[in-house]
């Protein structure tokens, strides 16, 4: 490694969430010339609108590298991507990955890079739900812990990573979506003129994966008073059909969509009412967006969002969600809790501050 050539990073994504905090890093990269960044797909998200869609948006780089690991089982899915990431490593030898968020695509990179000793900077780092029956979980630790440099989106990450024994190599960032956001609209948080609708995400395993959550979901959203518009994870519509809950598509009272850009979900999150999500994507860009935010699910890693107010975790109940809806509370004002728009920045400032405290 010399300061004289371009410092190599090399990004590993593979998933939707993962595209978006890339064009945030992407974005940042122009005051950094030290670095040359490279790109590898894992292939982990392959559909057009999950994946090619947020390159178009951001016009970012076609990656360097494309590996087609797809759809599989856990631990396939990660086998196949270690096995496919080794050689990339091997034969393009960077100088760090960068791995980011939770996914399958982030923990085979982070073992990948790690038995090769190439440091590995997890970005999105030190986020729980201390429940490792969420894949997500597994992913998070794993990457954590084989990570050489922590970003932390929040001061709750910096103090788990220090309560897990991480305290040098940790940076705080605030949340790197953030900065994309902060950018179109202005400002650090953002409060558009909300219309009476609610805004449906969800595509987590604890909702998909078991029929009775996703009846008692979808019976909920086709009671509100208002009308709620649902964009449907693939993995969602399939498990839509395989517990025979269709019908409940075919409500008047829902609006069904295809996966949407990135910027049009951050139109209806801004204009909705409410929005009710299990995405921790969502509840931090409802936060934003100052849009209440109703949790589908039974914790969330974005804890500040629900001590300031504009979060309730609701769980998957009829009644719960419904009320949950009802009841919402718009809080006077949101802090910054979840970034300010310059995680980018710092992110990079860490790892140039790093390399030359290295060389
Ligand atoms: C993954 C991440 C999750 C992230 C989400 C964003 C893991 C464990 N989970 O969940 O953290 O929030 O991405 O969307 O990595 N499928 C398609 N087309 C695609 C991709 C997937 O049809 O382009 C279908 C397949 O049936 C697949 C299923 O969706 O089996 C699940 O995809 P997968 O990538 O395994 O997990 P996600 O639910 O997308």
């Amino acid at each position: 490694m010399s300061l004289h050539s371009p410092l190599h990073l090399m990004s590993v994504v593979g998933a939707r969430p993962q595209f978006i905090k890339l064009a945030a890093l992407h974005a940042a990269l122009s005051d950094f010339p030290q670095f040359r960044h490279s790109i590898v797909h894992s292939g982990q998200h392959y559909d057009p609108e999950m994946s090619q869609a947020f390159f178009d948006e951001f016009h970012l780089p076609a990656p360097d590298v494309f590996l087609q690991i797809g759809s599989a089982p856990h631990n396939v899915q990660i086998g196949k991507g270690i096995l496919a990431l080794d050689e990339v490593f091997s034969s393009l030898q960077p100088d760090l990955v960068l791995v980011y968020g939770d996914t399958n695509t982030t923990a085979a990179a982070a073992i990948a890079a790690t038995k090769r000793n190439i440091p590995v900077a997890h970005i999105e780092a030190g986020l729980r739900e201390f429940d490792k029956s969420i894949p997500e979980e597994t992913n998070k630790l794993i990457a954590d812990a084989l990570a050489d440099i922590w970003f932390a989106p929040t001061h709750t990450a910096v103090e788990q990573l220090a309560k897990e024994g991480k305290t040098t190599n940790v940076c705080f960032t605030g949340d790197i979506v953030i900065d994309l956001l902060a950018r179109r609209y202005g400002g650090v948080s953002s409060e558009a003129q909300k219309k009476e609708i609610a805004f449906l995400t969800c595509h987590r395993a604890v909702n998909t994966d078991n029929a009775e959550r996703l009846k008692s979901i979808l019976e909920a959203v086709t009671n509100l008073p208002m009308p709620v518009i649902f964009s449907v994870h693939p993995r969602t519509a399939t498990a839509i059909s395989l517990h025979g809950l269709d019908s409940y598509l075919a409500s008047p009272r829902i609006i069904v969509n295809k996966p949407i850009s990135f910027w049009e979900t951050q139109q209806l999150i801004r204009e909705s009412c409410c929005v009710i999500t299990d995405s921790g994507g969502v509840i931090k860009e409802a936060y934003f967006h100052q849009t209440p935010c109703i949790i589908i699910d039974e914790q969330t890693e974005w804890v500040e969002s629900v001590d300031e107010g504009w979060a309730t975790v609701a769980g998957a109940g009829v009644k719960k969600i419904i009320n949950a809806v009802m009841d919402r509370k718009v809080p006077l004002g949101s802090s910054q809790a979840l970034g300010d728009g310059k995680a980018g920045y710092r992110i990079l400032q860490f790892l140039n501050d790093f390399f030359h405290d290295q060389s």
